[in-house]
């Protein structure tokens, strides 16, 4: 078993997941009670996660030592690096400049944990301070133009650090980075197991029981596949529910009814709440504010549809990212409200049933096409419980819902007509409010400017940009100035996660 401390990482969840994934157990466990932990795991290998805070801030989260008196290998990662810096007897220094995204590490392969890996590899860096002298007896294995000591090996000890993030799948080898702690470094043995949909259902069925329970249904794969776990608990005890918020996109909810209507056997029933949620928003500029008005008036349309079934549980199918980038562990940092979690008001009247919680996306597709869900759904791109609301930088209307959904669905077209779209995480319009000149005919004409996100991503985590041919930015952007009267420049956002999130809010 391997433990992982969590000092409130974004990706503390998927450095677990990797590690399942090749077959290891591990548990997640807060600084302060890694000693009890300890006494009663056994593990062979201690991974240090990292952390949004600064080693130096004055309540800066730090570790019993004794973890370091074990014989045990350990393997810093970002802020857990800095920790074994500063608690072994290096030096932490404010980093001369912030490092987000991908950056080119020149590291020496003549060590345990880099054995294997080529001389030089693209990794992804999320921090500000660095470690700028290692612990003694610690040797500088790997090194950016901006971070000199970015990865270090005690051979003799076993300790090891990082700076840049191994978990994600943008940095290069990251998985043989992993391998090489909990194998070669570690000497875990492999055990490898399927996510056990049988599990799954009988947990649903043992929580609901004889009850009533109704599922928000958004057309996406996740709420889809939490649906269709629930049927096969409760049958026909479950009632599914599609809100048509107002804030879909073209055609999206015609789309949707009859998908559902075609494809699922549940009680499947369509709620039109567009003009309450308009008139909730109205005059609302904050994304914060917007997400949670949207995620209020969701649950009390909701409510007002389940008493008449006298529903007692909603089903959800919020996955790991959206609860870890709502704040969903201790120490993490709260990134956006994510709709189907921090959204929700304190008070409701469902018990709330989540049943891939704890699970990410790839993982969500492979239950999909077990249960043989149609390939559109299971293709389909995500698409935020807030909607186009969270792409209208500013107050949400319904005129400007109008334009966006036209440029929108000139991207989406594009891309698929280009043979893409299944290859990709998401592509889709922003409607910015930055307001700009043009000229149409010999006429000045001050319009709407749209930016284009198209991005790449396996674990939501960490997102690169599309590099989409010339031609096909050329002819996206050819059509939406001349098709959606209102828009006068198109803008391709060329940003990576991190530091940018996927959506603009
Ligand atoms: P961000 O913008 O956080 O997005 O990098 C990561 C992924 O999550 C989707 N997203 C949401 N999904 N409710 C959802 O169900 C939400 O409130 C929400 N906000 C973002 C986003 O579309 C992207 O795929």
């Amino acid at each position: 078993m391997i433990l992982i401390i969590d000092f409130g990482s974004q990706t503390c969840h998927l450095i677990s997941r990797r590690i399942k994934d090749l077959g290891v157990a591990t548990e997640i466990v807060l600084p302060h009670k890694v000693l009890s932990v300890l006494k009663e795991k056994k593990p062979k290998g201690i991974i240090l996660s990292g952390g949004p805070a600064s080693v130096y801030a004055p309540n800066a989260l730090l570790v019993d030592e004794k973890i370091f008196e074990l014989a045990v290998p350990v393997l810093g990662i970002c802020y857990g690096l800095q920790i074994m810096g500063q608690m072994l007897g290096g030096k932490v220094t404010p980093g001369r400049k912030k490092e987000y995204g991908p950056t080119i590490c020149t590291l020496k392969s003549n060590n345990s944990l880099f054995k294997g890996l080529p001389s030089k590899m693209k990794v992804w860096m999320s921090h500000f301070d660095t470690v700028t002298l290692p612990p003694q007896g610690a040797a500088i294995i790997g090194s950016t133009p901006e971070v000199p000591v970015t990865a270090i090996a005690d051979e003799k000890k076993k300790f090891y650090g990082v700076q840049f993030h191994p978990e994600v799948q943008h940095t290069e080898n990251g998985s043989i980075i992993l391998k090489n702690f909990i194998f070669r470094i570690c000497g875990e043995t492999s055990t490898k197991k399927n996510i056990d949909i049988t599990q799954l259902v009988k947990n649903i069925k043992e929580t609901i029981k004889d009850s009533r329970a109704v599922c928000a249904l958004s057309g996406g794969i996740d709420s889809t596949v939490a649906a269709v776990l629930t049927y096969q608990a409760i049958g026909s005890s479950l009632t599914c529910f599609y809100v048509d918020t107002g804030l879909m996109r073209l055609g999206e909810t015609e789309e949707v009814i009859e998908n559902f209507k075609k494809n699922f056997k549940f009680d499947f029933r369509v709620i039109n709440a567009e003009e309450i949620f308009l008139s909730k928003l109205k005059g609302i500029t904050d994304p914060e504010e917007k997400r949670k008005i949207i995620g209020e008036t969701f649950i009390r349309v909701f409510e007002s549809e389940a008493k008449k079934l006298a529903a007692e549980f909603l089903i959800q199918g919020t996955i790991y990212p959206d609860v870890i980038e709502s704040k969903g562990t201790l120490h993490a940092e709260k990134i956006k409200t994510h709709h189907n979690v921090g959204g929700l008001p304190d008070k409701h009247g469902f018990t709330i049933v989540e049943p891939l919680r704890m699970l990410y996306k790839d993982e969500v597709r492979q239950i999909a096409k077990t249960l043989k869900i149609p390939q559109n759904i299971i293709h389909r791109h995500v698409f935020p419980g807030p909607g186009l609301a969270v792409r209208i930088i500013g107050e949400v209307n319904k005129e400007k819902l109008e334009i966006l959904r036209k440029a929108d669905s000139i991207v989406i077209e594009e891309i698929k007509k280009a043979g893409i779209y299944d290859d990709i995480w998401m592509a889709f319009a922003v409607l910015t409010g930055i307001k700009t000149t043009g000229v149409a005919g010999d006429e000045r004409k001050y319009g709407e400017t749209i930016a284009i996100r198209c991005i790449e991503s396996k674990d939501t985590m960490t997102a690169d940009w599309v590099r989409l041919p010339y031609d096909l930015l050329a002819r996206i952007s050819e059509r939406v100035v001349n098709e959606v009267f209102e828009v006068v420049r198109v803008v391709y956002d060329i940003t990576t996660k991190p530091p940018s999130t996927m959506e603009w809010e």
